[in-house]
């Protein structure tokens, strides 16, 4: 049988997420009372970091040991990958050792010709394309404090990065849809997005049209990483694609302001979000724990009787 991998959104069906959404929710319930439960014990996780992290190394790290199992921190700068070793060589090697791994690396390729050479599940932790895991959370966090996402609005306000791209893929696979307000430039690129259709979305020039009556508005970082070099430049095209409090007035009066963090106060949104009513920003943070504990569980075991 193929070996099942997490590589972008649509890799998994409707069906599938309904199944991990539940699935997170009583992860968080055991977590929460204390209760252990070690269904990966013996079983080890490769954490493969081309990029700096806090909350993806930490969430999958501390999940890995809750679930009873064990991971194995490698850089770039320690380990052969940096000296050139092929990726698929070191798929080969890594995927007989351990039993999962995790990647955070440039470009999609990369992770994509990792995954075709191992012998065991690949979950993509935040490529220059996309970022599935931080989706998988924030969507649970939405389920978690509003009910479901189907049907509803997600206002996008910023660059069309890896965030971006993800979310327009959750729209096609779960059935909301997604108002997009990029700088000129700086457009969302369907193709590059991995969209089966325009269906899904809608683009604004303003970003106060794309938060118009949102459930959910949420932003990211205008230089994510791998493009610093773009910064100043940035940071002029993206001055106006700030979240701030008159973003918020026009959305639903119950929506939810989300950043997968970190944050720049400041630039791409105002303090008075990120630290005001709408914001659950650490609720979305701590949901990467529970969520990925349900994707490894779900990986590694399938879909598992009620326990
Ligand atoms: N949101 C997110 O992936 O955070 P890190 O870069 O800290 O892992
Ligand atoms: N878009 C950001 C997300 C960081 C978690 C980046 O790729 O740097």
């Amino acid at each position: 049988m193929a070996v099942k991998h997490f590589l972008q959104f649509n890799d998994f069906s409707r069906d599938e997420y309904a199944y991990l959404f539940a699935r997170t929710a009583r992860i968080k319930a055991k977590f929460k009372a204390f209760e252990t439960y070690h269904p990966l014990f013996d079983r080890h996780l490769a954490m493969i970091f081309e990029k700096n992290s806090t909350r993806t190394r930490l969430s999958f790290e501390a999940g890995m040991q809750q679930l009873g199992g064990s991971s194995i921190f490698l850089n770039t700068r320690d380990t052969q990958l940096g000296r050139g070793e092929p990726v698929e060589d070191a798929a080969q090697v890594i995927s007989r050792m351990v039993d999962i791994v995790m990647i955070r690396t440039f470009e999609q390729d990369i992770i994509e010709r990792f995954a075709a050479h191992s012998r065991v599940p690949v979950i993509n932790g935040l490529t220059n394309e996309y970022h599935p895991c931080q989706v998988l959370a924030d969507i649970y966090t939405f389920i978690e404090q509003r009910g479901s996402i189907q049907g509803k609005t997600v206002a996008w306000i910023g660059d069309s990065n890896n965030m971006c791209n993800t979310w327009l893929q959750a729209a096609e696979v779960l059935d909301f849809n997604v108002h997009v307000s990029t700088p000129p430039g700086y457009e969302i690129e369907p193709e590059r997005a991995g969209l089966f259709g325009q269906n899904h979305f809608e683009e604004f020039a303003d970003p106060m049209d794309a938060a118009r009556g949102a459930h959910l508005v949420t932003t990211d970082v205008w230089t994510s990483m791998g493009f610093e070099a773009e910064n100043e430049e940035r940071k002029k095209a993206f001055a106006d694609w700030c979240v701030d409090g008159d973003m918020m007035q026009v959305s639903q009066p119950d929506s939810l302001f989300m950043h997968c963090l970190p944050a720049h106060r400041g630039e791409e949104v105002e303090a008075e979000v990120i630290d005001g009513p709408h914001s659950v920003v650490w609720d979305e943070a701590e949901n990467r724990l529970h969520a990925q504990k349900a994707l490894m569980e779900y990986l590694l075991l399938g879909k598992v009787e009620e326990t």
